[in-house]
């Protein structure tokens, strides 16, 4: 895989999509971060890309449902000195079932895995990513935060409020000064890239969309990413 950035941090790594995309990140020379609950899973990866790619692989073992969790994140991503050019945030989930049959508690960690950690995440690695003018965040959305979901209330709107947020941010932040490209010279593996924004919906089209800023004017430019 071809990519621009150098360091990512993907949330959700120890399955699914989240592995997915640290393998195909490491794959392309990327420095990780690699963050779950399950640091058995993530401590077999990181060792596994390590060897085959020969890229740095931090395990950060963390509920991102919890305070604690949530600042260990914030934090490794607001380190100046080891900048993390590339958020993803993927860890998410739903339970399914009548929301009237569903745990309050159940609800309650949806929104505080799916929205409230992303929101807290974007929001700690995006000053530094706007002083360097260069970065991206990915945040994997779904294809049910645009249906009804009968069974799938809470996840469905988790998803909407992802797929919101990441648009009008995306809006913002192009329009804002700070976003003017600029590349730190020097660099080998990647191509230069100004700060970009996109959500990622699994079941809207073969490998979902990227928001362009390089090629916004006026209303987002949705630039069809080739599969993984
Ligand atoms: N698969 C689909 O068809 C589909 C469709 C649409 C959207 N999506 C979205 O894609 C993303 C990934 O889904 P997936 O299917 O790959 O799911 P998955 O295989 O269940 O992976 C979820 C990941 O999130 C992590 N995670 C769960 N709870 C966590 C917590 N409290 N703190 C930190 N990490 C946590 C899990 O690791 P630990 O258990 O080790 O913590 C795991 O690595 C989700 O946002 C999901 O909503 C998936």
């Amino acid at each position: 895989m071809h990519h621009a950035y150098r360091s990512a941090l993907v949330t959700g790594a120890s399955s699914g999509i989240g592995e997915r995309l640290a393998r195909l990140l490491a794959a392309g020379g990327c420095d990780l971060v690699i963050v779950a609950r399950r640091a058995g899973r993530l401590a077999d990866l990181a060792a596994e890309l390590r060897t085959a790619h020969h890229v740095q692989v931090e395990v950060l073992a963390a509920d991102l449902t919890t305070p604690g969790g949530l600042r260990a994140a914030e934090n490794r991503l607001a380190d100046a000195g080891r900048p993390v050019e590339l958020l993803v945030n993927n860890a998410g989930f739903g339970l399914p079932g009548s929301f009237a049959d569903l745990a309050a508690d159940g609800a309650e960690a949806q929104i505080r895995l799916n929205v409230l950690a992303l929101v807290r995440l974007t929001h700690a690695v995006l000053p530094g990513m706007l002083q360097r003018g260069y970065g991206g965040v990915l945040n994997v959305s779904s294809v049910a935060g645009v249906l009804i979901s009968p069974g799938g209330a809470t996840y469905a709107a988790t998803k909407a409020f992802v797929t919101s947020f990441s648009e009008s941010l995306h809006a913002e932040v192009w329009r804002g000064p700070a976003s003017t490209p600029s590349r730190p010279a020097g660099r080998s593996r990647c191509q230069g890239r100004s700060t970009r924004r996109s959500s990622r919906s699994p079941g809207l089209s073969r490998a979902g969309y990227c928001v362009s800023p390089e090629r916004h004017s006026g209303g987002p430019d949705r630039r069809f990413l080739p599969p993984a």
